[in-house]
C-alpha cells in the first residue's frame, strides 16, 4: 500500500528505506498485524475478543508466554507481579530530586534506568533471573510510575497494596491518600484494564524496535525497556494521546470551529496535524480506536463537564470522514484519538497519559526483548546508510580557511 519509489532508492548493495517502510529486521511470533483489513491479533487471539472477555494480566501472560494460561498459572503469575510491587526505599528518594514540573516520562524512564542497579540477581539470560525481571518490571512500573505522579503533585506516596488487584493497586497508589480508603469504581477499573489490554503489544512499533535494538548489543532488559520508554514520548508515537487532548482543549478554550481547525492541518505550511490521526501501519481503520471508542462514549456519557470534547473529537472525525485531504491520504482516528479522553475522565493530568500507554506496553517489550534475546539468530542491530557528505578532502589549517 505504499508510494514505493518514496521510500527506496536503491544505491549499491545498500537499501534506502526511510523510516523502515518495508525492512523486516525481525521473525517475531507475537503480533500479527493485517493494516488494510484492521487486524490486531496476539499470538492469533482478536484483539476484540481479547478486549472483551480478558483482563490485562491475562492478556500480558499471553503475549509474554505463547498460550492463554490456565486458572492456576494465572494465579501464580498474578501472585508473583502483586510480591513485587515494592520499591526499594532509596529507589523512592530519587523522585524528590526531580523538579517538581518534570514530564512523567523522563522521570519514569530514571526509575526504570535505576531499577536495573538495584537488580538481584544480577541480569543475565538464565531462566529464573528472567522470570524475575519480568515480574519485577511489571510490578514495579506501575508503582514508579504512580510515584512519579505523586512526587509531581507535591503529595506523600502510597505503598503498594498487595491484596488489591493489579489495576486497582495501580489507581489507589495515584488517587489514594494515607489518611482514608480508597474507594475501588468497578467501571474505571475495568475501563483502564481495557486500555492496556488494547496496548500490551503492536510489533515492530518505534518504542518496540527501540527496545529489540538496544538489546541486540546485550543490553539488560532494564536498560532496553527505559530506551523503549522514551522512544514512546515523542508525540508522534505515545506522545500523541498528550496531545489530542491539547489540541481539543484549545479548540474549545478559543472558540476555533472544526472547519477553522481542519483548514489550518490541510494548509501544510501551518505545520498542524491532527494529532490521533494516521497510521504507518493502518489504513482503514485501528481496531483499537473502534474499541476505545465505545468505551469512550459509555464512560463520558455518564460524567458531566467530560462529554464537551468528546463531542469536538466526534465533529473532527466527521468532518475528516467527509474530506478529500484525509481520505486520499487514508488518515483515520488511530489508538490514541479517544484514549486522552477516558484516561482524563478517569482524573488523570495529560501529562500522565503516555505513562499509561507505557504501562500497557510493557507487556509487548519484555517479551519482545525476551524473543529476540532467546533467538540463536539473533546479531546485533546495525542499519546502513546512504552517505550525502563530502568524498574527501585535505586538512586545512585555521589561519588558511
Ligand atoms: N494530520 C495531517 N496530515 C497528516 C497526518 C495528520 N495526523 N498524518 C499524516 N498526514 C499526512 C502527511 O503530511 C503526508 O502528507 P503528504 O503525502 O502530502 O506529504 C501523508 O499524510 C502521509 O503521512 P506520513 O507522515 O508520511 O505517514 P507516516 O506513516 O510516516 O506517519 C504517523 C504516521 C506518524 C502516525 C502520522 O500519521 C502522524 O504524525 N500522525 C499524528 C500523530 C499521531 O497520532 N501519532 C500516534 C500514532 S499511533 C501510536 O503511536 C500509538
Amino acid at each position: 500500500g505504499y508510494d514505493v519509489s518514496k521510500l527506496l532508492a536503491t544505491t549499491g548493495d545498500v537499501t534506502l528505506d526511510v523510516g523502515f517502510g518495508n525492512t523486516a529486521a525481525c521473525r517475531s511470533a507475537i503480533t500479527y498485524i493485517d493494516g488494510d483489513a484492521g487486524i490486531l491479533r496476539y499470538r492469533g487471539y482478536p484483539i476484540e475478543q481479547l478486549a472483551e472477555h480478558s483482563t490485562f494480566l491475562e492478556t500480558s501472560y499471553l503475549v509474554l508466554y505463547g498460550e492463554l494460561p490456565t486458572a492456576a498459572q494465572l494465579a501464580e503469575f498474578t501472585e508473583r507481579i502483586s510480591t513485587h510491587h515494592l520499591l526499594d526505599e532509596r529507589l523512592k528518594e530519587m523522585f524528590r530530586l526531580f523538579p517538581r514540573r518534570s514530564h512523567p516520562m523522563p522521570v519514569l524512564a530514571a526509575g526504570i534506568n535505576a531499577l536495573s542497579t538495584f537488580a538481584m540477581p544480577p541480569v543475565s539470560l538464565e531462566e529464573k533471573t528472567l522470570e524475575q525481571q519480568t515480574y519485577r518490571l511489571m510490578a514495579q512500573v506501575p508503582t514508579l510510575a504512580a510515584y512519579g505522579y505523586k512526587n509531581s503533585l507535591g503529595l506523600p506516596t502510597l505503598y503498594p497494596d498487595e491484596s488489591l488487584g493489579y489495576i486497582e493497586n495501580f489507581l489507589r497508589m495515584s488517587f489514594g491518600v494515607p489518611s482514608r480508603p480508597y474507594e475501588i469504581d468497578d467501571t474505571i477499573v475495568r475501563a483502564l484494564d481495557v486500555l492496556l489490554i488494547l496496548h500490551a503489544d503492536h510489533e515492530q512499533n518505534c518504542s518496540t524496535s527501540t527496545v529489540r535494538m538496544v538489546g541486540s548489543s546485550g543490553a539488560n532488559l532494564y536498560l532496553s525497556v527505559a530506551a523503549g520508554v522514551s522512544a514512546l514520548s515523542g508525540p508522534l508515537h505515545g506522545g500523541a494521546n498528550q496531545a489530542v487532548i491539547e489540541m481539543l482543549q484549545q479548540m474549545r478554550d478559543t472558540g476555533e470551529s472544526v472547519a477553522t481547525f481542519v483548514q489550518k492541518v490541510k494548509d501544510k505550511k501551518s505545520g498542524v496535524k491532527l494529532m490521533g490521526f494516521g497510521h504507518r501501519i493502518y489504513k482503514n481503520f485501528d481496531p483499537r480506536a473502534q474499541i476505545v471508542k465505545r468505551h469512550a462514549d459509555a464512560i463520558l456519557r455518564e460524567r458531566p463537564g467530560h462529554d464537551e470534547l468528546l463531542d469536538l473529537a466526534l465533529a473532527l472525525e466527521e468532518a475528516a470522514r467527509s474530506d478529500d485531504y484525509f481520505t486520499e491520504r487514508k488518515l483515520y482516528p488511530n489508538v490514541d484519538f479517544y484514549t486522552g479522553l477516558i484516561y482524563q475522565a478517569m482524573g488523570f493530568p495529560s501529562n500522565m497519559f503516555t505513562v499509561l500507554f507505557t504501562i500497557g506496553r510493557l507487556p509487548g517489550w519484555i517479551a519482545h526483548w525476551r524473543e529476540q534475546s532467546l533467538d540463536p539468530a539473533t546479531k546485533i542491530g546495525r542499519p546502513r546508510q546512504v552517505y550525502t557528505g563530502v568524498v574527501q578532502r585535505d586538512y586545512v589549517p585555521s589561519d588558511q580557511r
